[in-house]
């Protein structure tokens, strides 16, 4: 047993508009207890921890820090680790001129391996514990993802890239054919979905990269093993949209989707920047789920999401990172971005609802709520611990604050990985902030 002392904050619920303070709880002298298998048993005051979890166990003291849930990047490509802050294009032309060819050299397996640790190790340093991943088109990509995240212990949902239309693929990444594409994610599905905390999502770029029998074959999949996940991106950006509607006709973008069945509640469409009513209506009838990445949104040019419509209509949002349209694999940089779009569309995004779109949320938008994204006893013990005073700037406007609410604010804005002193993994702890580096304590 392993009593980690720290203010404690993780939610039940959402928020909602109104701050609901009966979604989170917040133990500001707080002690989080964790069994030897990694789970919860406890989180709670300090003064409140039976003493029969007391009795023995282990005190790890992070008195001043702020322990959360491990945060949750519903939206990551592994392969774009060396194309982070490519210049210049939005997402068509980046995608030719940068992403593809960076994918493409996920053709190495030694390569594909070191680019997997890495990611990994720096979503650790940002405090985040899960992942919804792209890796790329090569079955052998999926594999060295998926034994680095079983090295971490990690929770950790991936697959290969479907693409196989001609005409907007380059013939160096392309899939040979629907068959050879759904016989290698049959493969990878049997070796992979459901060995330790791995799930495997099946992994259709976007319809605009995908024939109609690729799409068919995705659905005939997911309906013979409803148990896996299908991610794809949607609706992200207003040229890709026009070359979608050329293609697939229909409604709107996620009307194609849906007439190919791929909305399920086992689903998760990246971006839907440019959808409406509608769209959202449906989503949320199919359970289907939204991954906000609003730094690549941003940085792409794609357009602003509309994230309050969204839960207004009961779509269920996670956060993304999107690396490399995103330029952070920090979920604090991505909040920070979050609430700069919500005030661009006229809304608000406050420090409860970002914590709990960064968690639960996210937990939630990837189904996986019953074991992670909160403290709830039972669950999966991944959590991050963060500074306050992580940077001169943050630990200033900390000192300056009156309430915890505003402190917490400061650290959506102000923090990123800066602000991540340890995680940990199942209780154990998985990264620690460099000690020379530890802040600006006095
Ligand atoms: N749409 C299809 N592929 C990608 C990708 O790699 N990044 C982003 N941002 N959008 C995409
Ligand atoms: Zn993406």
């Amino acid at each position: 047993m392993t009593v980690f002392r720290g203010s404690v904050l993780h939610f039940l619920d959402d928020p909602g508009e109104t701050d609901d303070p009966t979604a989170w709880e917040l133990f500001e002298d707080g002690a989080l207890v964790v069994d030897d298998e990694g789970k919860v048993v406890f989180a709670g005051h300090a003064w409140a921890v039976p003493s029969r979890l007391r009795t023995g166990a282990v005190t790890v003291d992070h008195q001043g820090y702020l322990i959360v849930p491990g945060f949750v990047d519903t939206h990551v490509h592994v392969s774009e680790a060396d194309i982070i802050a490519s210049y210049g294009e939005q997402l068509l032309q980046w995608l030719q001129r940068y992403a593809f060819p960076a994918e493409a050299r996920f053709g190495d397996p030694a390569y594909a391996r070191a680019m997997c640790a890495f990611a990994l190790e720096r979503m650790l340093a940002a405090g985040t514990t899960t992942a919804s991943v792209h890796t790329s088109l090569h079955p052998g990509s999926v594999d060295a993802f998926f034994e680095q995240a079983q090295q971490r212990n990690l929770r950790m949902l991936g697959g290969k890239v479907l693409m196989d239309r001609e005409s907007t693929t380059p013939d160096y990444l392309r899939d040979d054919s629907v068959q050879a594409a759904e016989t290698q994610t049959r493969e990878l599905i049997d070796r992979w979905h459901g060995r330790g905390r791995l799930g495997y999502s099946i992994s259709p770029r976007l319809a605009l990269t995908c024939t109609e029998d690729m799409l068919t074959m995705v659905a005939r999949l997911h309906r013979e093993r409803p148990d896996v996940w299908i991610q794809t991106h949607a609706a992200e950006n207003p040229q890709e949209i026009a070359q979608v509607r050329e293609i697939y006709g229909g409604r709107s973008y996620i009307d194609v989707y849906d007439r190919f069945g791929l909305l399920t509640d086992k689903s998760l469409f990246a971006h839907c920047v440019h959808i409406d009513d509608a769209d959202r209506a449906r989503m949320a009838a199919t359970g289907s789920s939204i991954a906000f990445c609003p730094d690549s949104n941003m940085f792409l040019g794609s357009g602003l999401f509309d994230i309050e419509a969204a839960w207004r209509q009961g779509v269920t949002v996670g956060l993304g990172s999107d690396i490399a349209g995103g330029t952070s694999y920090s979920q604090l940089y991505q909040l920070n971005h979050a609430y700069k779009v919500a005030q661009l569309r006229g809304g608000r995004l406050s420090a409860y609802r970002g914590f709990y779109l960064a968690t639960l949320g996210g937990a939630r938008a990837l189904r996986l709520d019953e074991h992670i994204g909160s403290f709830r006893p039972g669950k999966e013990a991944d959590f991050t611990v963060l500074d306050f005073t992580a940077t001169p700037v943050l630990a200033h406007r900390t000192e300056a604050a009156d309430t915890f609410t505003e402190r917490l604010f400061a650290l959506m804005v102000l923090g990123d990985e800066q602000a991540v002193a340890a995680t940990y993994v199942l209780g154990r702890p998985a990264y620690e902030r460099s000690r020379t580096r530890c802040g600006h304590r006095p």
